[in-house]
């Protein structure tokens, strides 16, 4: 068998890629070894797929080179995205500003890139393995378990590490080291955090129970929802910071964002010096939380009225809830990480074709590569932007 494109990868960004690879005339054939295309499109957002942010620029994504996807991201931009759901007739809602999700379920989005690659002619191969992909002079030579596959472009799609159920595997890297191309180290990223016995065992006992807090590490800042589990914290802004978060290293939370603890006390213990601080901690925090505070942390003078705290404990409760200072044991790692921060160095990566730069033959897209996005769309974006750029280029 003989194609012009052959994709490996039936996600997001290989079925975008070989659409419009498809649409400019060429012969494109989509291989993945998984029984069903765009499984993480499917789980993506809660099962609504968060497609795009509208607010998208290239500061919104990790790289060691952060100029890599600038030309990528500019000439196929979200109102793009939208236009062509739009086009397909998919409902969506604005759930965050910027934050497009669709309004039934992701597998509208799997039917937008399904249909596009039918339009422009592209077969797809399921359950396929891939056994080794060649050079053969100017072309590329793929074993696989239905046979010999002659390509004039192989376009790498095998995205990251995350969720290995789901058919992720390192192939992309194992490619790209026989190729002679650099790999940076990967780690999960978008990942809930463990904690260690200690703080796992307060952590459980609110599970479930979510708090708008801003969250430090690394001289990054997020201001979102943090959310507590069995196994420790969870939500935007842990999953956030979790992208930046080394481990050993501690995350600084502060649980009133916007309010100076110490100046707020300091003013009731002045104005209201009868009051209780579990009353203060009960204006401002949900009941469970504060009365987990007071059990965390039993000074001796809790049942007394803020006129007998010092400056001193003033500064410590204030030192507590603005600036929580904790040290994860981990993350919950790939089983549960959104995406791969690392990957594919895009150094010897053309940031307009996507092609190798000594193996022209050979391109990489999307998530392999290290570009990793926020929280928020943004991973969508980058796989849209890319497999487009590389797809037109084909
Ligand atoms: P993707 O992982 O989509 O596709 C890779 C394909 O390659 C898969 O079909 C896989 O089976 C195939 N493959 C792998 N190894 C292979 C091999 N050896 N042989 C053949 N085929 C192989 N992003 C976002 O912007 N908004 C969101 O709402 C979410 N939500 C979200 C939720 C969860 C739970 C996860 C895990 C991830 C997200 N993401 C997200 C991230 C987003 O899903 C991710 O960034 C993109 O799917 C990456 O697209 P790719 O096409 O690069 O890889």
């Amino acid at each position: 068998m003989v194609y012009d494109v052959v994709v490996i990868g039936a996600g997001a960004a290989g079925l975008m890629c070989a659409a419009q690879a498809g649409y400019a005339g060429r012969r494109v054939l989509v291989l993945d070894h998984a029984n069903k295309a765009g499984k993480k499109i499917l789980m993506s957002g809660g099962g609504r797929c968060n497609f795009t942010n509208l607010g998208t620029t290239p500061q919104h994504f990790y790289s060691e080179n952060p100029h890599f996807c600038i030309s990528a991201l500019k000439r196929y931009r979200p109102e793009h995205f939208v236009e062509l759901v739009d086009r397909h007739g998919v409902e969506y809602v604005e759930k965050a500003p910027g934050q497009l999700f669709c309004a039934t379920s992701a597998k509208e989005i799997v039917r937008v890139l399904w249909t596009e690659c039918e339009w422009a002619g592209v077969e797809i191969t399921l359950n396929t393995q891939i056994k080794t992909v060649t050079r053969q002079g100017d072309a590329m030579r793929l074993m696989t378990s239905m046979g010999s596959i002659d390509a004039g472009i192989v376009v790498v799609a095998s995205g990251g590490l995350s969720i290995p159920t789901m058919g992720a595997t390192g192939f992309g890297y194992e490619l790209a080291r026989q190729f002679g191309l650099d790999v940076l180290p990967t780690r999960p990223g978008l990942v809930p955090f463990a904690l260690s016995d200690f703080w796992k065992e307060r952590s459980a006992a609110l599970s479930g129970l979510s708090l708008p807090v801003a969250v430090s590490c690394a001289g990054r800042r997020f201001v979102e929802p943090m959310l507590f589990t069995h196994r420790g914290l969870s939500g935007p802004s842990m999953l956030q910071i979790s992208s930046v978060w080394q481990p050993g290293s501690s995350i600084e939370i502060d649980t009133l964002p916007g309010e100076d603890a110490a100046a707020s006390l300091r003013e009731a213990r002045q104005t209201t010096p009868k009051r209780q601080l579990s009353t203060w901690l009960g204006e401002r925090f949900p009941k469970r939380f504060a009365q987990a505070l007071l059990e965390w942390y039993p000074d001796a003078n809790q049942a007394a009225p803020l006129a007998q705290y010092s400056n001193d404990e003033v500064d410590q409760w204030a030192y507590r809830l603005n600036q929580w200072q904790l040290k994860p044991a981990g993350t919950e790692g790939w089983r549960t990480a959104e995406v791969t921060m690392g990957g594919v160095n895009t150094d010897a990566i053309s940031s307009k074709s996507f092609e190798v730069k000594d193996v022209p033959q050979l391109r990489f897209i999307g998530e392999v590569l290290d570009v990793t996005g926020e929280l928020g769309g943004y991973n969508f974006q980058w796989a849209w932007a890319s497999g487009v750029a590389c797809g037109q280029a084909c």
